[in-house]
């Protein structure tokens, strides 16, 4: 992937003329623990529907400099052989760009010890600290030095020791970090207010099923015992659907489809998204692990008030997708963005598309509808808020050149390949050569 790849976009001004069916890939933020997770392996694993997105190549990366050794026997599908594994140093240049790098340092710890990490990286939504995991590393018995570019985190007698854990704020990834290091620490670990996402259920479940002893998942208060290495020999893990790619796709389904099947997804992962769009008067068929969107094309939507959430409410991730969603309906939308305080960056730009967008403060904004928008050269800021560029360049009228896909293709395979497959006319162009952008006139 070249660093100034570009989607060039011929947006349907409105028409909502794509349609057909896609299969949903594996979770990324699933995945990716998953892989995290093999340091807590004597043998290792094999994984599959695997998303072949860039934020699995890096921690592929990163456990390859760790000493794992990963084979790609087909597509979609990994297999890891953990019996080399020997490093407890973070790579730098890897972790700065990967906030799921943060997941490793605790199996990592947990295994050897001890953890050399730099502050992790990902996407630039707010601050995103670490300080829920350092307490924690702390409460299992770790010392922690800090040079001003690299933790150091060692323990006593070279390994952790369960203790109670309170979160402050449900997490997701110190959820997951401090489940896999109870695998591996002396005693009991009890972890209070933890994160309920559906992710963080399929991977208990996982090293559940080689050998680890967790409870309570998917409720506020979860138990694991030390049991040392695990042992996925022979062992086969499936990746879940991932929730956030099908629901992207519903909302490009609600904005630009006569018909949409999103297949190979789970539908009650998105309850919140369909009770949303439901309530805007969006047409939604669901089945056991399908969703259909419908639309007649004259239809008018309702405005709404939306709240992002921790599991099962509505997903950070869906908001920016789901701002160009209300950009269409009829009415005063307003958003609150309670998880991250960056979140909201994307406006300008869709303002300058022809959106009235107001942002209010760091967390709130409201959204005037309908407004038709029209093409022009946007850069993604990040992966979520990429995605919704990408739908509002698909409903604007002209052309849009989309920069930054690098973002993108962090979380989505393909994507180009499989809108141009539902009707749309969308081209990726890599390199310094300007396209000619017959973008509208700029309003
Ligand atoms: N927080 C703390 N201290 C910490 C860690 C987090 O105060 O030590 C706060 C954060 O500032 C935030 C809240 O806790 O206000 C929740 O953040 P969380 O830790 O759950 O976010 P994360 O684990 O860093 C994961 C996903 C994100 C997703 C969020 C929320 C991964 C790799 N990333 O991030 O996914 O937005 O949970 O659901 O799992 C994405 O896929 O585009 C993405 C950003």
């Amino acid at each position: 992937m070249a660093k100034d790849d570009r989607f060039i976009i011929a947006g349907l001004g409105g028409a909502k003329t794509l349609h057909g069916e896609l299969n949903i890939g594996g979770a990324k933020n699933e995945v990716l623990k998953v892989l995290a997770g093999s340091v807590l392996f004597k043998d290792g694993f094999t994984v599959d529907n695997v998303p072949e997105i860039e934020d699995v190549k890096q921690i592929i990366a990163l456990l390859e400099r760790l000493g794992v050794k990963v084979e790609h026997p087909s597509k979609n599908k990994y297999s890891l052989d953990t019996t080399k594994l020997r490093e407890f140093s973070l790579p730098a240049d890897i972790s700065k760009k990967l906030r799921a790098s943060v997941v490793i340092t605790g199996p990592l710890l947990a295994r050897f010890g001890q953890v050399v990490f730099p502050y992790p990286g990902g996407c630039v939504i707010g601050k995103r600290p670490i300080d829920l995991f350092l307490s924690g590393f702390q409460k299992m018995g770790a010392g922690i030095t800090e040079d001003g570019e690299t933790f150091t985190v060692a323990t006593r007698d070279s390994h952790l020791v369960g203790a109670e854990i309170f979160f402050k704020n449900q997490s997701v990834t110190a959820t997951e970090t401090f489940l896999m290091a109870g695998v591996l620490a002396k005693g009991q670990t009890i972890l209070k207010n933890c994160a309920l996402e559906p992710e963080i259920i399929s991977l208990g479940e996982w090293l559940n099923e080689c050998g680890a002893k967790i409870t309570g998942l998917g409720t506020s208060t979860i138990e694991i015992e030390g049991t040392g290495l695990l042992s996925g020999a022979g062992k086969v893990h499936h990746t879940l659907p991932d929730r956030i790619e099908a629901g992207s796709f519903m909302i490009l389904g609600a904005l630009a489809a006569s018909d949409l099947t999103i297949k190979k997804c789970c539908p009650e992962h998105l309850d919140a998204l369909i009770s949303y769009l439901a309530e805007a008067g969006v047409k939604i068929e669901t089945g056991p692990d399908w969703v259909k969107v419908i639309n007649r094309g004259d239809e008018k939507f309702r405005a709404l008030d939306v709240k992002t959430h921790e599991y099962p409410g509505f997903p950070t991730d869906l908001q920016a997708p789901f701002s160009i969603f209300l950009t269409q309906v009829e009415g005063q939308s307003y958003i609150f963005e309670t998880i991250f305080e960056g979140r909201l960056n994307y406006f300008e730009a869709l303002n300058q598309m022809g959106a009235k967008a107001k942002v209010l403060d760091s967390h709130r904004a409201i959204i005037d509808g309908p407004t038709p928008l029209l093409g022009r050269e946007i850069e993604s800021p990040d992966l979520r808020a990429g995605l919704a560029y990408v739908l509002a360049a698909i409903i604007a009228s002209g052309q849009s050149v989309v920069h930054n896909v690098e973002y993108i293709d962090r979380g989505y395979e393909e994507i180009e390949k499989r809108l141009a497959e539902l009707g749309l006319d969308i081209k990726r162009a890599s390199g310094d050569k300007e396209e000619l952008c017959q973008c509208l006139p700029q309003n």
